[in-house]
């Protein structure tokens, strides 16, 4: 079977650039363009939900310039592509901590997410600012304040009503999860949501991440036998 949910650690834009003898610029830019085709393919394929790490809370401590850079792109390539996402019956979210985020690009997002959110087609989640900590304080925090207006019992608070809390809220979890650039590891993505998902590595820089390394991790996915602890 194929995968319903595919998550996306995008890594690998600035040694790419470093690799073409160019600035980062030039691989967050190439970076968005991978990110562009990914979401067309997924979306042809019928898989239901994507979510792509764009930003993490960690990547505010990367040098402003960098930062400025990349919140510039978000704002280019949402401008660019917002109606064709639309058109392409894609319905797009933001997940991460938006209160850190600039004023013009929070009303962007409102706006991309009020104009696609009766479409039908992929489930697409952008993590801007986003930390899996961050997800599960926040939504903690959320529970609390429900509690204080006795709106949840604490004894109500179960896995499932955690899980509604967090910033993927109704989604199922990924099934599937890459990584590209090389490095084996989660850099604070999707904490809670990735219990049982399957974990695939490429090391493949993100500028260069084809239809066909898609492919390859789709393929590696239908071979596993997800058993979630049980014994069959
Ligand atoms: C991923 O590429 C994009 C973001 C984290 C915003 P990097 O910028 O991390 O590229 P590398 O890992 O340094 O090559
Ligand atoms: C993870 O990449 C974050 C995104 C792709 C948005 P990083 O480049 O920030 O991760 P580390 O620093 O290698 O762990
Ligand atoms: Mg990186």
């Amino acid at each position: 079977m194929k995968p319903n949910h595919i998550a996306i650690i995008m890594d690998g834009n600035g040694r790419w650039a470093e690799n073409c003898g160019k600035g980062r610029k030039f691989g967050h830019q190439k970076g968005a363009k991978s990110a562009r085709e990914v979401v067309r393919y997924i979306g042809s394929l019928g898989i239901e939900y994507l979510t792509l790490y764009a930003f993490s809370t960690e990547n505010w401590g990367r040098p402003i310039k960098e930062v400025n850079l990349l919140m510039s792109l978000f704002i280019e390539t949402l401008d660019l592509e917002i109606t064709d996402l639309n058109d392409n019956n894609v319905k797009i979210k933001f997940i991460g901590d938006r209160s850190s985020l600039k004023d013009s690009l929070v009303k962007k997002i409102e706006k991309a997410e009020i104009l696609t959110t009766t479409n039908q087609g992929l489930k697409l989640s952008v993590a801007l600012a986003y930390g899996g900590r961050w997800d599960i304080i926040n939504a903690a925090k959320n529970i609390l304040k429900k509690i204080k207006k006795s709106e949840v019992n604490p004894s109500d608070l179960d896995e499932k009503l955690f899980s509604s809390s967090l910033q993927l809220g109704g989604n199922p979890d990924p099934d599937l999860l890459i990584r590209t650039g090389g490095e084996r590891r989660i850099s604070n993505f999707l904490l809670w949501n990735i219990a049982y998902t399957e974990l695939y590595f490429d090391d493949v820089l993100w500028p260069e991440f084809s239809k066909n390394n898609l492919d390859q991790a789709i393929e590696f996915y239908k071979e596993r036998k997800r058993r979630y602890g049980k014994n069959v």
